[in-house]
């Protein structure tokens, strides 16, 4: 797919959709690092993909590159929530596949780790139209093969000058 051109200030080239080859899990991982370096507070990641398509593997990645060390990083698929106070940068990361309705979405505090960080949130399908529309999306889709995955990155507002340099 070639990336098509969103609005943006004068002079800059914005991408706001591109699709990446992920061979094996050490390409989710760099993709991972990658976004940690570009992310910053107000961000939202949706991280989108069936069961084991490698959402929290990347989730993982990126709250390691950004800790600099590879600290514990369970799934939320149980606490929903796990929150990580990283140097510069506050990161929460979510896991919405167990939320049963859209409305105990205001429980987890998501608007304050918003406002003083970045999220990352897996399934935000089951969010409905509850979280932000401005975010970075990240769909895996598994592939041919047990350890292809394909990215497809679909940038909002807030994203279409970075996304460039994710996958540049
Ligand atoms: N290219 C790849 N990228 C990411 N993970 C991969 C890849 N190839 C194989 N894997 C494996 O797939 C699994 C992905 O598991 P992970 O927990 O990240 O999935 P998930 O999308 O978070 O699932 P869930 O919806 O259950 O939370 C891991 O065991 C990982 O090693
Ligand atoms: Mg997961």
């Amino acid at each position: 797919m070639s990336p098509r051109t969103a609005r943006s200030s004068p002079g800059t080239i914005a991408i706001d959709e591109a699709r990446l080859r992920l061979p094996d899990p050490a390409a989710t991982r760099a993709l991972g690092a990658r976004l940690a370096g570009l992310l910053r507070r107000g961000d939202l990641i949706g991280l989108e993909g069936e069961l084991g398509a490698g959402k929290s593997e990347l989730a993982r990645a990126v709250i390691h590159a950004r800790a600099g060390a590879a600290i514990e990083v369970p799934s939320p698929t149980f606490t929903l929530v796990q929150t990580y106070d990283l140097p510069g940068l506050r990161i929460t990361h979510v896991d919405l596949y167990r939320l049963g309705d859209p409305a105990e979405l205001s429980e987890l505090g998501l608007d304050e780790a918003l406002d003083q960080g970045a999220l990352l949130v897996e399934w935000p399908e089951r969010a409905g139209a509850m979280l932000p529309a401005d975010r970075l999306t990240v769909q895996l889709h598994l592939g041919d093969t047990p350890e292809l995955r394909e990215a497809v990155l679909l940038a909002g507002p807030s994203w279409a000058d970075r996304l460039g340099r994710l996958v540049g």
